[in-house]
């Protein structure tokens, strides 16, 4: 199938990269020259495990394409995914302009039946306005081109995302138009093939489901945070109190861990969508306000346990953080703990060495070059004259790494551990002094 795919992010490359695999013909469009010339040097401009070679192996194949011709990306595809940003509005409603802008686009352009697909995270009800907008260009200019507008949330995780497009847990499709079902279901039958994995459901019930989906992970992790706080007061353990409640089958294990807060380019911008898209129908999100509200506290719990330790004027103090990224198998540090972490170690006049096993370009491109930031190449570097350890992300390479080592480079053995990766009563043996979340430390 002819398939053209608006927007070349982390959703956008993966599912051209991903049709195309299946033997679909797809284009690739995107604003931003830099990354189409990026993809068309043979290179990816993001860090995702093996999208590399599916991408190279179906450009081979003649397969995929990009381009940053409008035009020709309309007229390509009968069906036309968009899957451009939906970043947080000031008031924390999703800005719709670029998936609005994409519409349009297709709208000003298209000559023959097309079905445009809202990939993009979007709220309720913006079927509708993209139906409004490209109905609106057809009428400027007479045109009488029929269109079908689908709703196709994308469940993918970052560092995983590959896996997951390739063998989805469910393909969930909002459509009223026969003609568009029967094409989403030929487009997606080959990765549902041992058994039917597709839901079609109301346009808006879908536009409702990846909401859902992410206030109910976000809320998990807050749960979890938050018991963890109370089970360090009361002398328990989060850790066996997760393994203890996670063998309910009713509750489960996944997304049950308790860290340092949620980040990335999801969770905190659609736990405030969906808040917002609540009020404007006169609804309180009671929960969903508290979940934001626990995971922003918990943001800062590492750099309490570091004041509570060090004291809160950090100036001459130096520390080592162990992860950037929001979480492993991925550069993206939007919303990231890392970036709360900084900036209040840096407030209270802290300097600190970073290492990171693939955001270290990000947070160059974040931060630039600055004082108080020491960008290293591997997590020894880091440790170097530091006066402790802050663990950010749970990146494999941290697991098991050298202790002792670890402690001839530090200037005290101390190591706040925002995402639990050591055995307290080990630590305590092996002489440090070491502060996870949720868990003893005396
Ligand atoms: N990143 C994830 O893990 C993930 C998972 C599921 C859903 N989503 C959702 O998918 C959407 C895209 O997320 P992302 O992380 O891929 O974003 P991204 O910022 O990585 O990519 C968006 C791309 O769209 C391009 N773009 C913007 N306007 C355009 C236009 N008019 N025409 C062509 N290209 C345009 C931008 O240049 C950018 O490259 C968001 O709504 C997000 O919430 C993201």
């Amino acid at each position: 199938m002819k398939v053209s795919v608006v927007g070349t992010g982390y959703v956008g490359l993966v599912t051209g990269a991903c049709l195309a695999e299946m033997g679909n013909d797809v284009l690739c469009l995107d604003v931003d020259p830099r990354k189409i010339d990026i993809l068309q040097c043979g290179d990816i401009p993001i860090h995702e495990p093996g999208l590399d070679a599916v991408v190279a192996r179906n450009v081979k194949a003649g397969r995929l394409h990009f381009t940053t011709d409008v035009e020709r990306a309309v007229a390509h595809g009968t069906i036309q995914f968009i899957a451009v940003g939906t970043p947080p509005d000031e008031d924390g409603s999703a800005d719709l302009q670029y998936v609005l802008a994409a519409a349009r686009n297709i709208g000003r352009l298209m000559t023959d039946y097309k079905v445009i697909v809202d990939k993009s995270t979007v709220p309720v009800g913006t079927a509708d306005k993209v139906r409004a907008a490209v109905a609106d260009e057809l009428a400027r200019r007479d045109c009488d081109a029929r269109f079908a507008v689908v709703s196709n949330p994308e469940f993918l995780k970052e560092g995983a995302a590959v896996e997951d497009f390739m063998r989805p847990d469910r393909i969930v499709v909002g459509a009223d138009d026969e003609q568009a079902i029967l094409l989403m279901r030929a487009l997606y039958a080959p990765f549902t093939r041992n058994h039917d994995r597709m839901i079609v459901m109301d346009v808006r019930s879908a536009e409702l489901t990846k909401y859902a989906a992410n206030a109910m992970l976000a809320t998990r992790i807050s749960f979890m945070n938050e018991l963890a706080l109370l089970a360090e007061k009361l002398g328990a353990d989060i850790e066996q109190v997760r393994v203890g409640i996670g063998s309910d089958p009713r509750i489960g294990t996944h997304f049950l861990y308790a860290g340092c807060g949620y980040g990335g380019s999801c969770f905190p911008k659609d736990v405030k969508a969906l808040i917002r898209t609540a009020q404007d129908v006169e609804q309180d999100m009671l929960v969903l306000q508290a979940v934001e509200a626990a995971n922003d506290r918990q943001k800062m719990v590492l750099v309490d346990k570091v004041v509570a330790r060090f004291g809160d004027d950090l100036a001459g103090k130096h520390f080592a953080m162990w992860g950037l990224a929001f979480k492993p198998n991925t550069d993206d540090m939007r919303e990231a703990p890392s970036r709360t972490m900084l900036d209040a170690l840096w407030r209270m006049g802290a300097t600190v060495a970073a290492y990171d096993p693939a955001a270290m370009d990000e947070t160059r491109r974040i931060y630039g070059e600055r004082a108080d930031l020491q960008l290293v190449s591997g997590p020894m570097d880091a440790l170097k004259g530091a006066d402790a350890l802050l663990i950010v992300t749970e990146w494999k390479v941290f697991r098991s790494p050298n202790f002792e080592t670890m402690k001839s480079l530090l200037n005290h053995p101390v190591i706040f551990d925002g995402r639990n990766l050591y055995e307290p009563a080990q630590m305590r043996e092996l002489g440090w002094a070491y502060f996870p979340i949720g868990r003893q430390t005396a």
